[in-house]
């Protein structure tokens, strides 16, 4: 089985899973990481561990539609059994996430459905809730709706600053995510009723 890796930045959460796929030897191979950024500083991480990075600039394409074609293009040429968005912050046209439906994962710095979009730590810390953490979750065309693969929890507390909050959730994407990818790969994970069912979980 291949995996391609799509990211704009960081790459923190593609380094956490790459990472696990070598150490705990799943059968699945991180075919590539696509960027949509030249600048994005996962790439180099990427090349450094002999994986195959590719990059489709937004910025070249004049509007989604085209955007998305290329980048699926793009994708196709690495022949994936799944796509996994990882801090890959472009909004996707509803073609493309119907290409990919049921095989595109994303993680989402909330526990959604509360606070879907940008910013979540802010949000959360301005709704004052008291849990707060990440969900992995199959993309539909409905933006950080699709099913919930997995969730983690983490405690808001008094004092936190957007940052400290993100640290703290960020921790716990790298153990949520690379757990929801091998699930993946493992063919554990089935949708029903738009629902996520985990025979290993049961
Ligand atoms: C993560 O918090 C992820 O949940 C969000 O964007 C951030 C990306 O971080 N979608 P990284 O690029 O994986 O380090």
């Amino acid at each position: 089985r291949s995996i391609v890796i799509l990211i704009s930045g960081r790459g923190s959460n593609m380094e956490a899973i790459v990472r696990a796929a070598q150490t705990e030897q799943w059968p699945a191979r991180i075919a590539a990481v696509v960027s949509n950024r030249a600048d994005a500083e996962g790439l180099k991480f990427a090349a450094s561990q002999g994986i195959a990075t590719a990059v489709v600039a937004s910025k070249d394409y004049p509007d989604r539609e085209q955007f998305d074609a290329a980048l699926r293009v793009v994708i196709d040429g690495f022949a994936p059994d799944l796509v996994v968005l990882a801090g890959f912050m472009r909004i996707l046209t509803a073609p493309f996430v119907e290409h990919y439906a049921g095989r595109m994962l994303n993680i989402h710095p909330s526990l959604l459905p509360s606070f879907p979009g940008m910013a979540t730590h802010r949000q959360a810390l301005m709704a004052g809730v008291k849990v707060h953490g990440a969900t992995v979750h199959f993309v539909t065309a409905a933006l950080d709706h699709g099913p919930i693969v997995a969730q983690a929890v983490v405690p808001v507390l008094e004092g936190d600053t957007e940052q400290s909050l993100e640290q703290r959730v960020l921790v716990e994407e790298h153990q949520i995510y690379p757990r929801a990818v091998r699930w993946f790969v493992e063919g554990r994970l089935s949708i029903e009723d738009g629902r996520v069912r985990n025979s290993e979980a049961g």
